[in-house]
């Protein structure tokens, strides 16, 4: 997957090569570019806000800058040698206005051959960017939390996060996507239960007895039982999103 990050902080993004994502990048499953914003600016200060209309606090981000930023990147997918003259970016612009990024998102991201994220600094990008690219390139606002940050770069790398985990090759075993907290499938609208490693007992806490049973079929039972106790708790709201075919019917008990 190509991922383009635009932004005034490209040096933000240094964690990216730390860790599972550093080797997704190593093998080249992640080929992931960073661009600095202000190198599309005409002026000496390389002017990348202005005051909003209808005034109110805050600066916001010049259209002109980002379009051709986005232009120039875009343009720079279309001219490689082995590029389909057909493939455009899906364009993510992080924002608490957004909708929400959640694992499904994540998985459709996933599917994507290419991304360009477009990070805003202060009140957020002139909302013109997105209009203009909207529909040429599946441009999408989302947020990570209903809380506000001091900039998108950070939510960049959540997401990006998020994404280059489910890419073939990137985890070691297959299976732990399936089984993560919110997975689609038996975990959908589920967080995962308590994990539990050697010694069997540590400052008197015991590991729970069935997971040392080793009876496939009691162990499976219990991780849904616990996933259902600690999301009723943690979480009610998503037991009222799960349907009756995500149920099987011991899960009534619980
Ligand atoms: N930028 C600032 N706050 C944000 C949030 N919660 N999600 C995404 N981008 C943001």
């Amino acid at each position: 997957m190509r991922v383009d990050i635009i932004s005034i902080f490209p040096e933000y993004f240094a964690p990216l090569d730390v860790s599972l994502m550093g080797k997704a990048r190593e093998r080249g499953i992640l080929d992931i570019r960073l661009h600095q914003l202000r190198d599309w600016t005409h002026d000496v200060h390389k002017t990348v806000d202005d005051t909003p209309y209808g005034g109110g606090p805050g600066m916001v981000m010049k259209p002109e800058v980002w379009g051709e930023a986005v232009d120039a990147v875009i343009a720079s997918g279309r001219s490689a040698p082995d590029a389909d003259s057909r493939a455009l970016p899906r364009m993510v612009v992080p924002t608490p206005s957004g909708r929400p990024f959640t694992q499904e998102v994540a998985l459709e991201y996933a599917k994507e051959p290419w991304l360009l994220f477009a990070p805003a600094r202060y009140e957020g990008i002139d909302s013109r960017v997105v209009a203009e690219y909207g529909s040429r390139l599946r441009a999408d606002e989302v947020s990570i939390g209903d809380y506000v940050l001091a900039g998108g770069e950070a939510a960049v790398l959540v997401i990006v996060e998020a994404v280059g985990r489910l890419l073939p090759g990137v985890l070691g075993n297959a299976r732990s996507v399936a089984d993560d907290s919110f997975a689609p499938g038996a975990m959908a609208n589920l967080l995962e239960g308590p994990v539990y490693t050697k010694p069997p007992v540590w400052r008197g806490h015991e590991v729970p007895e069935v997971l040392l049973s080793g009876h496939h079929g009691r162990i499976a039972r219990w991780r849904r039982d616990q996933a259902l106790r600690r999301t009723l708790e943690k979480r009610p709201e998503l037991i009222d999103r799960l349907g009756r075919e995500d149920l099987d019917k011991h899960d009534r008990r619980v």
